[in-house]
């Protein structure tokens, strides 16, 4: 069965689907993007990660390429022509194809859209939830407004390689002051000594997560205390617990950061417990 994307207005065959080499998010990343997580069956939390899409536009001024309902419309059937019961989709939008100048095309030049979608390993994504994941730090060297969505992702993906050569999975952001920030893809959790949930405000230097907030939501359901401050790394590798959010995989433990054992080494009873009560949390969107 072939992969079926969206791209401006036509269904396509994944192995075909080509945008405009004068495409500005080819030229200058300039556009945001959006990963929603669809478990059995359901699309989980489409409205918050559907807000953040309209909050990152509005940012960057940068048109919806159609109505919301429209857009939704899209995304449920992009994931029905790809039979999606437990994966995930991505939205780019940019700011659309114009002749290469770096001030914006003129108004009306329709921004550009691609939907895909596909179907996730559950039994690797077990694996890792089972045994946790690697991380290592590095400094932030990103721009300034990563709380827009934008498909900038340079750094980041520079970050996951140098983790991945580490034998790691992660690489987490560390700001100039040693405080951590959040992961490469995903934003990062300690259970401090007084058990309760910590993590850094979204107003500094993070993306504001979608799991992160609705693990808000989950965390008062369990009776747990979220606190939202700074930490230090030497905090993290002391912590009872350490994990990562993000909408691809909820939250894997994290047992190692920089070749030094956390939490033990192993997964923590916490971010079982969360993994455990999130999707009755979150709000599901059937397909
Ligand atoms: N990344 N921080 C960064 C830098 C991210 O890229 C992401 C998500 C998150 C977690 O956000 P959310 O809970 O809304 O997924 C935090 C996605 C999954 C990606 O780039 O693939």
């Amino acid at each position: 069965m072939p992969r079926i994307a969206y791209v401006n207005g036509r269904y396509v065959r994944h192995s075909d689907a080509t945008v405009h080499i004068e495409d500005r998010g080819y030229q200058f990343a300039d556009g945001v993007y959006e990963v929603c997580e669809v478990r059995h069956g359901v699309i989980v939390d489409l409205t918050r990660h559907l807000d953040r899409l309209n909050r990152s536009l509005g940012e960057l001024r940068i048109a919806w390429p159609m109505t919301r309902p429209a857009l939704i419309l899209v995304i449920r059937e992009t994931l029905r022509r790809n039979h999606v019961r437990n994966g995930l989709f991505y939205l780019q939008v940019t700011r659309g194809v114009a002749r290469r100048d770096h001030v914006f095309p003129p108004a009306g030049t329709p921004s550009s859209i691609v939907v895909t979608a596909k179907s996730t390993d559950q039994s690797a994504i077990a694996k890792k939830n089972a045994n946790g994941i690697k991380a290592i730090t590095v400094r932030d060297n990103r721009w300034d407004r990563v709380d827009i969505k934008s498909v900038g992702l340079l750094p980041n993906a520079m970050a996951r390689q140098q983790a991945k050569e580490a034998g790691a999975q992660e690489a987490i952001y560390i700001d100039q002051n040693g405080m951590v920030k959040e992961g490469a893809a995903t934003n990062v959790w300690i259970v401090d000594h007084d058990g309760n949930l910590v993590t850094r405000p979204a107003e500094h230097g993070i993306l504001r997560g979608i799991t992160r907030t609705t693990l808000k939501d989950v965390a008062a359901k369990l009776g747990v205390t979220i606190v939202e401050r700074f930490f230090s790394v030497e905090e993290m590798m002391k912590a009872r617990e350490v994990f990562i959010t993000a909408a691809t995989s909820i939250c894997f433990p994290v047992v190692s950061i920089d070749g030094e054992t956390v939490a033990n080494g192993h997964p923590g009873s916490m971010s079982q417990k969360i993994r455990e009560a999130f999707f009755d949390v979150a709000e599901k969107t059937a397909i």
